[in-house]
Protein backbone atom coordinates (compact mmCIF):
# COMPACT_ATOMS: atom_id res chain seq x y z
CA UNK A 1 0.00 0.00 0.00
CA UNK A 2 1.59 3.07 -0.93
CA UNK A 3 0.42 6.03 0.97
CA UNK A 4 1.72 10.01 -0.08
CA UNK A 5 4.14 10.97 2.28
CA UNK A 6 3.32 14.39 4.10
CA UNK A 7 5.48 16.58 5.49
CA UNK A 8 3.63 19.33 7.71
CA UNK A 9 5.23 22.38 9.97
CA UNK A 10 3.25 23.54 13.04
CA UNK A 11 4.11 26.98 13.21
CA UNK A 12 2.32 27.65 16.78
CA UNK A 13 2.21 30.28 18.07
CA UNK A 14 5.22 32.13 16.20
CA UNK A 15 5.24 34.35 13.36
CA UNK A 16 3.45 37.67 12.48
CA UNK A 17 2.38 38.18 8.76
CA UNK A 18 5.62 39.47 7.87
CA UNK A 19 7.70 36.61 9.71
CA UNK A 20 5.04 34.29 7.87
CA UNK A 21 4.94 35.58 4.63
CA UNK A 22 8.94 35.69 4.39
CA UNK A 23 9.35 31.95 5.26
CA UNK A 24 6.34 30.36 3.28
CA UNK A 25 8.54 32.31 0.13
CA UNK A 26 11.65 30.88 1.48
CA UNK A 27 9.88 27.18 1.65
CA UNK A 28 8.45 27.96 -1.67
CA UNK A 29 11.58 28.97 -3.41
CA UNK A 30 13.47 26.20 -2.45
CA UNK A 31 11.27 23.57 -3.41
CA UNK A 32 10.63 25.10 -6.98
CA UNK A 33 12.68 23.11 -9.41
CA UNK A 34 12.06 20.31 -6.93
CA UNK A 35 9.36 17.43 -9.61
CA UNK A 36 6.07 17.64 -7.83
CA UNK A 37 5.55 14.31 -8.01
CA UNK A 38 8.47 13.23 -5.96
CA UNK A 39 7.95 15.37 -3.00
CA UNK A 40 6.23 14.89 -0.15
CA UNK A 41 2.54 16.52 0.39
CA UNK A 42 4.28 19.91 2.21
CA UNK A 43 1.46 21.26 4.22
CA UNK A 44 2.27 24.81 6.60
CA UNK A 45 0.01 25.50 9.85
CA UNK A 46 0.16 29.34 10.58
CA UNK A 47 -1.35 30.62 13.23
CA UNK A 48 -5.52 32.46 12.22
CA UNK A 49 -3.75 35.63 11.89
CA UNK A 50 -1.36 34.94 9.05
CA UNK A 51 -3.68 32.44 7.33
CA UNK A 52 -4.35 34.88 4.25
CA UNK A 53 -0.82 35.81 3.60
CA UNK A 54 0.30 32.90 3.65
CA UNK A 55 -2.59 31.70 0.96
CA UNK A 56 -1.60 34.22 -0.88
CA UNK A 57 1.95 33.53 -1.46
CA UNK A 58 0.85 29.82 -1.47
CA UNK A 59 -1.69 31.00 -4.62
CA UNK A 60 0.64 33.25 -6.51
CA UNK A 61 3.27 30.72 -7.16
CA UNK A 62 0.37 28.15 -8.51
CA UNK A 63 2.49 25.68 -8.32
CA UNK A 64 0.47 23.38 -5.65
CA UNK A 65 3.43 22.30 -3.97
CA UNK A 66 2.54 24.13 -0.71
CA UNK A 67 -0.88 22.78 1.28
CA UNK A 68 -2.38 25.37 3.42
CA UNK A 69 -3.51 24.09 7.14
CA UNK A 70 -5.22 26.17 10.19
CA UNK A 71 -3.34 24.78 13.80
CA UNK A 72 -7.28 24.39 15.46
CA UNK A 73 -10.63 25.67 14.47
CA UNK A 74 -14.30 25.52 16.22
CA UNK A 75 -17.10 22.88 15.52
CA UNK A 76 -19.88 25.04 15.18
CA UNK A 77 -20.92 27.08 12.05
CA UNK A 78 -21.42 30.53 14.16
CA UNK A 79 -22.86 32.50 16.73
CA UNK A 80 -21.85 33.47 20.39
CA UNK A 81 -18.61 32.21 20.61
CA UNK A 82 -16.21 34.69 21.68
CA UNK A 83 -12.85 33.83 20.22
CA UNK A 84 -13.53 30.68 18.02
CA UNK A 85 -13.03 30.63 14.52
CA UNK A 86 -15.01 28.34 12.30
CA UNK A 87 -14.32 25.79 9.87
CA UNK A 88 -16.35 27.93 6.70
CA UNK A 89 -13.81 31.04 7.95
CA UNK A 90 -10.81 28.84 7.08
CA UNK A 91 -11.85 27.58 4.35
CA UNK A 92 -11.91 30.61 3.04
CA UNK A 93 -8.49 30.70 2.41
CA UNK A 94 -8.05 27.42 0.47
CA UNK A 95 -6.62 25.59 3.49
CA UNK A 96 -6.51 21.77 2.96
CA UNK A 97 -6.27 20.57 7.05
CA UNK A 98 -7.07 21.51 10.07
CA UNK A 99 -5.36 20.48 12.95
CA UNK A 100 -7.06 19.31 16.10
CA UNK A 101 -6.80 17.46 19.44
CA UNK A 102 -3.36 18.15 19.58
CA UNK A 103 -1.74 17.68 23.13
CA UNK A 104 -1.01 21.53 23.96
CA UNK A 105 -4.72 22.74 23.55
CA UNK A 106 -5.88 19.17 25.43
CA UNK A 107 -3.55 20.36 28.09
CA UNK A 108 -3.38 24.15 28.21
CA UNK A 109 -6.75 24.92 26.70
CA UNK A 110 -8.20 21.69 28.56
CA UNK A 111 -10.18 20.26 25.02
CA UNK A 112 -11.68 16.96 25.74
CA UNK A 113 -12.13 13.67 23.35
CA UNK A 114 -15.61 14.80 22.93
CA UNK A 115 -14.82 18.06 21.59
CA UNK A 116 -12.34 16.72 19.41
CA UNK A 117 -14.83 14.19 18.22
CA UNK A 118 -16.89 17.14 17.61
CA UNK A 119 -14.45 18.85 15.12
CA UNK A 120 -13.10 15.78 13.67
CA UNK A 121 -16.82 15.37 11.96
CA UNK A 122 -17.67 18.79 11.24
CA UNK A 123 -14.13 19.05 8.85
CA UNK A 124 -14.71 16.05 7.50
CA UNK A 125 -18.64 17.21 6.63
CA UNK A 126 -16.65 20.25 5.42
CA UNK A 127 -14.94 18.63 3.18
CA UNK A 128 -11.91 19.05 4.38
CA UNK A 129 -9.22 16.85 6.40
CA UNK A 130 -8.46 16.74 10.03
CA UNK A 131 -5.04 16.28 10.89
CA UNK A 132 -6.00 14.08 14.16
CA UNK A 133 -3.51 14.30 17.25
CA UNK A 134 -2.96 12.08 19.36
CA UNK A 135 0.00 10.59 22.19
CA UNK A 136 1.30 10.04 25.60
CA UNK A 137 2.76 11.70 28.78
CA UNK A 138 5.90 10.39 30.12
CA UNK A 139 4.23 9.01 32.85
CA UNK A 140 1.93 7.16 31.11
CA UNK A 141 4.65 5.83 29.06
CA UNK A 142 6.43 4.70 32.43
CA UNK A 143 2.96 3.37 33.93
CA UNK A 144 3.05 0.79 30.18
CA UNK A 145 -0.60 2.40 29.26
CA UNK A 146 0.44 4.00 26.07
CA UNK A 147 -1.17 1.59 23.92
CA UNK A 148 -4.01 1.53 25.40
CA UNK A 149 -3.89 5.24 25.97
CA UNK A 150 -3.85 6.26 22.18
CA UNK A 151 -6.55 3.58 21.30
CA UNK A 152 -8.65 5.11 23.34
CA UNK A 153 -7.83 8.59 21.94
CA UNK A 154 -8.87 7.21 18.62
CA UNK A 155 -11.48 5.32 19.41
CA UNK A 156 -13.01 8.56 20.98
CA UNK A 157 -11.96 11.12 18.17
CA UNK A 158 -13.54 8.68 15.26
CA UNK A 159 -16.66 8.04 17.11
CA UNK A 160 -19.67 8.29 14.53
CA UNK A 161 -17.35 8.95 11.64
CA UNK A 162 -18.21 6.63 8.59
CA UNK A 163 -15.31 4.05 8.03
CA UNK A 164 -15.01 5.43 3.78
CA UNK A 165 -14.28 8.80 6.10
CA UNK A 166 -12.00 7.25 8.49
CA UNK A 167 -9.95 6.59 5.24
CA UNK A 168 -9.14 10.06 4.71
CA UNK A 169 -8.14 11.62 7.97
CA UNK A 170 -4.46 11.88 9.16
CA UNK A 171 -3.48 11.36 12.29
CA UNK A 172 0.05 12.26 14.03
CA UNK A 173 1.02 10.43 16.59
CA UNK A 174 2.80 12.93 18.82
CA UNK A 175 4.64 11.57 22.33
CA UNK A 176 3.89 14.23 24.50
CA UNK A 177 7.66 14.26 26.51
CA UNK A 178 9.30 14.17 23.02
CA UNK A 179 7.43 17.62 21.68
CA UNK A 180 9.96 20.28 22.51
CA UNK A 181 12.56 18.55 24.39
CA UNK A 182 15.06 17.58 21.53
CA UNK A 183 14.35 13.93 22.94
CA UNK A 184 12.81 12.18 19.61
CA UNK A 185 11.20 9.19 20.13
CA UNK A 186 13.05 6.06 18.65
CA UNK A 187 11.94 5.49 15.26
CA UNK A 188 11.24 1.37 15.97
CA UNK A 189 9.28 2.34 19.13
CA UNK A 190 7.64 5.35 16.99
CA UNK A 191 6.50 2.61 14.30
CA UNK A 192 5.42 0.27 16.69
CA UNK A 193 2.85 2.62 18.40
CA UNK A 194 1.96 3.40 14.80
CA UNK A 195 1.12 0.24 14.08
CA UNK A 196 -0.96 -0.21 16.75
CA UNK A 197 -2.82 2.82 15.85
CA UNK A 198 -3.10 1.11 11.82
CA UNK A 199 -4.84 -1.78 14.26
CA UNK A 200 -7.07 0.23 15.86
CA UNK A 201 -8.17 1.75 12.78
CA UNK A 202 -8.91 -1.10 11.28
CA UNK A 203 -10.95 -2.38 13.79
CA UNK A 204 -13.19 0.78 13.75
CA UNK A 205 -13.43 0.80 9.62
CA UNK A 206 -11.71 -2.21 7.81
CA UNK A 207 -8.19 -2.66 6.84
CA UNK A 208 -8.52 -1.28 3.33
CA UNK A 209 -9.77 1.56 4.99
CA UNK A 210 -7.05 1.82 7.89
CA UNK A 211 -4.32 1.19 5.30
CA UNK A 212 -5.00 4.06 3.46
CA UNK A 213 -4.47 6.66 6.59
CA UNK A 214 -1.33 8.71 6.60
CA UNK A 215 0.15 8.56 10.10
CA UNK A 216 2.46 10.89 10.80
CA UNK A 217 4.69 10.99 13.89
CA UNK A 218 5.41 14.31 15.92
CA UNK A 219 8.04 15.49 18.42
CA UNK A 220 11.63 17.15 17.90
CA UNK A 221 11.88 15.33 14.23
CA UNK A 222 14.67 17.13 12.94
CA UNK A 223 16.85 17.17 9.60
CA UNK A 224 19.06 14.15 11.22
CA UNK A 225 16.18 12.18 12.24
CA UNK A 226 13.91 12.15 9.19
CA UNK A 227 15.60 9.32 7.08
CA UNK A 228 15.54 6.80 9.61
CA UNK A 229 11.71 7.96 10.64
CA UNK A 230 10.59 7.99 7.31
CA UNK A 231 12.23 4.15 6.61
CA UNK A 232 9.87 2.38 9.07
CA UNK A 233 6.73 0.48 7.53
CA UNK A 234 4.09 2.68 8.94
CA UNK A 235 5.54 6.14 9.75
CA UNK A 236 3.97 8.15 6.41
CA UNK A 237 5.34 11.42 7.29
CA UNK A 238 5.90 14.03 10.09
CA UNK A 239 4.38 16.75 12.26
CA UNK A 240 7.01 19.37 12.75
CA UNK A 241 7.07 22.09 14.95
CA UNK A 242 10.43 23.82 16.34
CA UNK A 243 12.50 22.88 13.14
CA UNK A 244 9.96 23.93 10.93
CA UNK A 245 10.39 27.87 11.42
CA UNK A 246 13.76 28.13 9.78
CA UNK A 247 13.42 27.52 6.12
CA UNK A 248 16.78 25.19 5.71
CA UNK A 249 16.21 22.65 8.29
CA UNK A 250 12.49 22.52 7.22
CA UNK A 251 13.45 22.04 3.37
CA UNK A 252 16.08 19.63 4.80
CA UNK A 253 13.15 17.56 6.31
CA UNK A 254 11.21 17.65 3.13
CA UNK A 255 14.14 16.07 1.19
CA UNK A 256 14.27 13.50 3.94
CA UNK A 257 11.17 12.24 3.26
CA UNK A 258 12.03 11.73 -0.82
P1 LIG B 1 8.63 19.93 18.01
O1 LIG B 1 9.00 19.45 16.64
O2 LIG B 1 9.09 21.32 18.31
O3 LIG B 1 9.01 18.93 19.07
O4 LIG B 1 7.02 20.03 18.05
C1 LIG B 1 6.26 18.93 17.65
C2 LIG B 1 4.84 19.33 17.58
O5 LIG B 1 4.19 19.55 18.59
C3 LIG B 1 4.24 19.46 16.26
O6 LIG B 1 2.86 19.57 16.32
Amino acid sequence: MSRRPIIAGNWKMHNNRKASAELVCGIKEAIEGIDKDALPEVVVAPVFTSLDVVSQNICNCGCGRIQLAAQNCYFEEKGAFTGEVSIDMIKDFDAKFIIIGHSERRQIFGESDEMINKKAKAIIASGLTPIICCGETLEQRELGVTDSHIASQIVKALEGVAPADVANVVIAYEPIWAIGTGKTCDSAEANRVIKGIRTTLSQIAGKENADKVRILYGGSVKPETIKEQMAQSDIDGALVGGASLKVDSFVEIIKGAM
